[in-house]
């Protein structure tokens, strides 16, 4: 039963209108239900499509509103609604919108309703293009999709867009919910066509079952009685076909338990906390830590309400084990006979989700199941055209693009196929800066290259080689707009540090842009591209042991955080080569700047394109006239010191 109480709705009279439920509450719904009771389905369309109506039509008829909410809709319609003396349901919705729950994803708005036959889930999604990524929020756990169409317009991009997604996540039952009935005469010409068009776009989309239903949400026509303006149709009515259509079958039986947790309340217990998402684990099961290898034997299975013998899929749970393992949070547990693969290169289907472009090289975050790590776009290999299904080549991903993209993380991660399971098979990327999710992906395969080639074990280390060079390694990163005086200064610095018998070596922007990278120019992608190179042939000097001194323009933080992250900390020296754009523009050495406001250059850093300042470089020196004894003493003096 709705949680709404009568007591709270009067006491707060604006939010009398049901309210979308917070996943906790969901949690709790799903604990006191079996399964086969429970449909979870998502509704995609927009407010135009009618989605709200038909979403508030379904609640009504279902009987889950209550009379003070009743009453205060049908005065809410009579002041704001749009049909006059009718009810409009779409209040009953709208302005869930506005309600967003907080968090990485989701702008999804979880509705329920029961009949006598069942109890179900409805994932209201906003339709606009833009909200991609809720839909993909909303699609991952639905058994059935609800495709919504304005029969006046039929098929529309959006309309094939959301079809992709829905069979992307997975799902195989689709509605084509053919609404507006009304408003083309109940035309049964209308609805074949719409029909054979959405039957003919998703012939490879893997549907096993499409049923065209002749509505309208807003009269009542199929919704929970058959329509006697649409003779012609012998189909199931909306509520009819969500009460009897089988719920998505459950994919794999492996047991699978990602640690949230490592859960030491005190000094004699231990256990790992989280949620089993797949298969189930016992007592006395030996199980396996993922990554490591470690074994153990469960010893207990802890609960608040006290201990198991077993914990199927879906609860959340403490492991207390036989002996001391080591494993933390982004572990990944499994029975030790069913173990789970590992990787670091995949191929996955992305669905890119921010305005800012995604580009190959650039560093995101990851979050798989609850492990995280950094991850790169290693190559597009196409994108997917929504309207034709066609791949076409494609250099960056744009917002709602849908392209098969290979990627590779920082450390191997605990997978499988989206296909065969949903939870270890998506991820999202997240942006390291402003912490928002740009995408979703689904996990097709690992590559092979990932399990084909090793690491080599050398005998001779880094440490060996500074030895000899009676020196660290070092990289000196000197970051700072064109002109700035940063190769004056790593010159400088060189020679400074080769008088102290240091063995140094100067990788030079313009230098290296006429061999290594002379495939490379200044765009954002390209950019991106040359300071991965760079930061990759500077590591391997890092490796000789050498001191390293780069003076690149390296104008996204994103790419400095990179290398920083690729070099270790430790090694990475960070120079903000502070000097006023005025100051490089005036003085113009190679006479670019001038070129550049005349429009001559595309892309120029400071002009045209961005010079993101560091936030926290380890030193800012001037490249001034006169300063760069000053910025030379100022760097010696910290790579003596640290
Ligand atoms: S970076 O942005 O990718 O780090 P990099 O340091 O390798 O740039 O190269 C910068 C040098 O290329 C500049 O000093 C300048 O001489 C030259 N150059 C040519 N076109 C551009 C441009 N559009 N923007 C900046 N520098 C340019």
């Amino acid at each position: 039963m709705a949680p709404q109480s009568r007591k709270q709705s009067n006491k707060h009279p604006v939010s009398r209108r049901p309210s979308p439920l917070p996943p906790a509450s969901i949690e709790a719904f799903l604990a006191q239900q079996q399964a086969q009771d429970l449909l979870r389905f998502i509704t995609c369309g927009s407010v135009d499509d009618g989605k709200s109506t038909l979403i508030g039509r379904l609640l009504w008829e279902a009987m889950q509103l209550f009379d003070d909410q009743l009453a205060a809709l049908t005065s809410d319609s009579k002041r704001f609604g749009t049909q006059g003396e009718d009810i409009d349901f779409a209040l009953l919705v709208d302005g869930l919108a506005a309600e967003r729950e907080q968090g990485i994803t989701i702008d999804v708005a979880y509705r329920f309703f029961a009949t006598q036959q069942r109890k179900f889930i409805v994932a209201d999604t906003p339709g606009h293009e833009q909200y991609t990524r809720n839909m993909v929020t909303g699609a991952s756990t639905a058994d059935v999709a609800v495709l919504l169409v304005d029969a006046r317009l039929g098929l529309s991009t959006q309309t094939r867009r959301h079809a992709f997604l829905v069979s992307l996540m997975g799902i195989r039952q689709v509605v084509l919910a053919i609404n507006k009935m009304d408003l083309v005469g109940f035309d049964v010409a209308i609805f074949n066509r719409i029909d054979a068009d959405f039957r003919r776009f998703a012939q490879t989309l893997g549907f096993v079952g499409v049923t065209a239903i002749p509505l309208s949400a807003l009269k009542g026509d199929n919704i929970t009685e058959r329509s006697g303006r649409t003779p012609w149709y012998g189909g199931p009515t909306l509520m009819g076909y969500l009460e009897t259509v089988p719920p998505r079958s459950t994919q794999t039986q492996r047991m699978v338990f990602p640690i949230q947790w490592v859960n030491r309340p005190d000094a004699s217990f231990r256990g790992f906390s989280g949620t089993v998402v797949s298969g189930q684990v016992q007592l006395g099961d030996e199980i396996r830590v993922t990554a490591s290898g470690q074994v153990a034997k469960v010893a207990e299975i802890v609960t608040m309400d006290g201990a198991l013998p077993v914990a199927e899929a879906g609860s959340a749970v403490t492991l207390r084990l036989d002996r001391e393992i080591d494993a933390s949070r982004g572990d990944v547990l499994s029975l030790s006979d069913s173990p789970l693969e590992m990787t670091d290169q995949f191929e996955a289907t992305v669905v890119w989700m921010q305005a800012e472009e995604g580009l190959i090289g650039r560093n995101y975050d990851i979050k798989l199941a609850t492990q995280w790590a950094s991850a790169a776009v290693t190559n597009i290999r196409h994108r997917i055209n929504v309207n034709t299904l066609a791949h076409e080549a494609s250099r960056q991903l744009g917002l709602n693009d849908i392209s098969v993209c290979t990627l590779s993380t920082s450390k191997p991660l605990v997978f499988d196929s989206y296909e065969k399971a949903t939870d270890l098979g998506s991820f999202i990327l997240v942006d390291r800066f402003s912490h928002a999710t740009v995408a979703a992906g689904m996990i097709r395969h690992s590559l092979h290259r990932a399990q084909n080639i090793h690491r080599q074990a050398l005998t001779i280390t880094r440490q060996d080689r500074e030895k000899l060079n009676g020196h660290k390694g070092r990289v000196v990163w000197l970051t700072g707009l064109s002109g700035s005086g940063k190769s004056t200064l790593a010159n400088a610095l060189e020679v400074a540090l080769q008088a102290r018998g240091q063995r140094t070596f100067l990788l030079d922007g313009d230098n290296i842009r006429q061999g290594l990278n002379k495939d490379l120019g200044f765009t954002e992608a390209d950019r991106v591209e040359n300071i991965r190179r760079i930061a990759e042939v500077a590591k391997l000097m890092l490796d000789a042991g050498m001191v390293v001194l780069t003076a690149f323009i390296s104008p996204f933080r994103r790419e400095r955080e990179m290398a920083r992250e690729l070099i270790g900390e430790d090694h990475f020296v960070e120079v903000f080569v502070d000097t006023p754009l005025a100051v490089c523009e005036q003085r113009d050495v190679k006479g670019l700047y001038k070129k550049a406001r005349k429009g001559l250059i595309p892309n120029f850093t400071g002009v045209s394109s961005p010079y993101e300042v560091p936030d926290n470089p380890q030193l800012a020196v001037s490249g001034e006239d006169g300063q760069i004894k000053a910025g030379v003493d100022t760097m010696i003096g910290y790579l003596e010191r640290a």
